[in-house]
C-alpha cells in the first residue's frame, strides 16, 4: 500500500491525544515527525503529553520537535479550563519516558523534513498555526513541497470559546490568516462538522470496557473531557455529546471517504472589535470569487458512524 508521508503539528490537549490512537497505529500513514506548538496548554506540558503518548502507544521511533512557546504577535490564552493543568485532565503517566525532542526547534524540523522527502507532504496542523506561519514566513520556498494542509478549525456557525471563533484560529488568528491564505491546499475541518462526530455517554461508558492501557487513558481522557466542556461550554444545548475534534479531522487524513467537501473562499479576521478569529466563509458565493480564489476545501459533513467504528476497533488492537 502508497502510504500518505506525514508531518503533525498539535497542542496535546485531549483530543490531540486521542486521535493519536488512529493516526499513530494507522498503516495508510508514513508519519515523518510530530511537532508540538502551545496552545490548550504551555509548551512544555503539549510536547512533554506528546513525547509520552507516543510512548505509551509504542510509537518512540517518531521524531518528535518542540514548536513555539506563544503565537506570532500576541500572548498565550490556552484552554487548561478544558484540558486541566496538565493538559490530560487527570491523567498521568506512571513511567514517563526520558526520550527528549529532536535538537531542531519544530520550524527547522519541518524545513529539514520537507527538503529531504522523496514525495510531498501533508500537514495535519491540530492546533493553533503558529509553526506553521513561522516556517512559510522564513522559508517560503517549502510551500511546493507540502501536498495539502489539514487543519481543524475555523466554523461558518459554530464558535467556542467565543460565539464565532473556533480555539485554534482565535488563539494566533495572524497565523492562521496566513497559511489560509498561503496558496497551499487548505483543508479545514471546522467545527461546524466535528460537533457532528460525536461521543454518547454510552460510547465513552464502551470505551471504558476495552481493557488495555490505551483504551484506559482515552476513557479517563473522554470522562474528564465531557464533564469539563459540560460545564464550561453549556454543552447540553449546542452538541448531542462530546465532540472529539482532533479526531474527526485525523480520520479525514486517513478514511476521507467519510465525509464531503465543498470549496469556498475564505480569510479570517485579525482585528476584530467582536469577531476576531472569525473565519470568513463565502459560502452563498456572494463576493464570486473564480474556482482558482476558493482557496479553502470545506469539510461539510462527517459518517459519525464510520469514525467511531474505526476509533473503538483502533483502541481494540492494543490488546
Ligand atoms: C480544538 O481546540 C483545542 O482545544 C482542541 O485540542 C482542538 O484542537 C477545538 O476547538
Ligand atoms: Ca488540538
Amino acid at each position: 500500500m502508497e502510504q500518505i508521508s506525514v508531518i503533525i503539528d498539535c497542542d496535546t490537549g485531549i483530543d490531540d491525544m486521542v486521535s493519536f490512537a488512529v493516526t499513530l497505529s494507522s498503516k495508510k500513514l508514513n508519519i515523518l515527525g510530530i511537532t508540538t506548538v502551545a496552545g490548550n496548554q504551555k509548551i512544555d506540558i503539549t510536547t512533554y503529553n506528546t513525547l509520552n503518548g507516543l510512548a505509551l502507544m509504542g510509537r518512540e521511533d517518531i521524531p518528535l520537535a518542540r514548536g513555539e512557546e506563544k503565537p506570532l504577535y500576541r500572548p498565550l490564552r490556552d484552554a487548561g479550563y478544558i484540558h486541566g493543568n496538565g493538559g490530560l485532565g487527570e491523567y498521568y503517566f506512571k513511567n514517563p519516558t526520558s526520550k527528549q525532542p529532536d535538537k531542531l526547534d519544530a520550524v527547522h524540523f519541518i524545513y529539514e523534513t520537507l527538503m529531504k522527502s522523496e514525495e510531498k507532504v501533508v500537514i495535519l496542523a491540530l492546533a493553533p498555526l503558529t509553526n506553521i506561519a513561522k516556517l512559510l514566513m522564513q522559508y517560503p520556498e517549502v510551500k511546493e513541497r507540502i501536498e495539502k494542509i489539514i487543519f481543524m478549525g475555523g466554523s461558518i456557525r459554530s464558535g467556542n470559546p467565543t460565539p464565532v471563533s473556533t480555539f485554534n484560529v482565535l488563539v494566533d488568528p495572524e497565523a492562521a490568516r496566513l497559511v489560509m491564505k498561503s496558496g497551499i491546499s487548505f483543508h479545514m475541518c471546522p467545527m461546524d462538522t466535528t460537533k457532528d462526530a460525536y461521543l454518547t455517554d454510552e460510547d465513552i461508558e464502551h470505551i471504558g470496557k476495552i481493557n488495555n492501557p490505551v483504551a484506559q487513558m482515552n476513557y479517563q481522557l473522554c470522562k474528564f473531557y465531557n464533564d469539563t466542556v459540560n460545564k464550561n461550554n453549556n454543552a447540553h444545548n449546542r452538541f448531542k455529546g462530546l465532540c472529539i475534534h482532533d479526531l474527526c479531522t485525523a480520520v479525514y487524513l486517513t478514511n476521507p471517504e467519510l465525509f464531503t467537501t465543498v470549496k469556498y473562499y475564505g480569510d479570517v479576521e485579525t482585528k476584530g472589535e467582536l469577531t476576531t478569529g472569525f473565519t470568513m466563509l463565502d459560502y452563498e458565493d456572494i463576493l464570486r470569487k473564480s474556482d482558482e480564489e476558493k482557496n479553502v476545501t470545506y469539510i461539510n459533513s462527517v459518517n459519525r458512524d464510520g469514525i467511531l467504528k474505526i476509533y473503538f476497533e483502533t483502541l481494540k488492537s492494543f490488546e
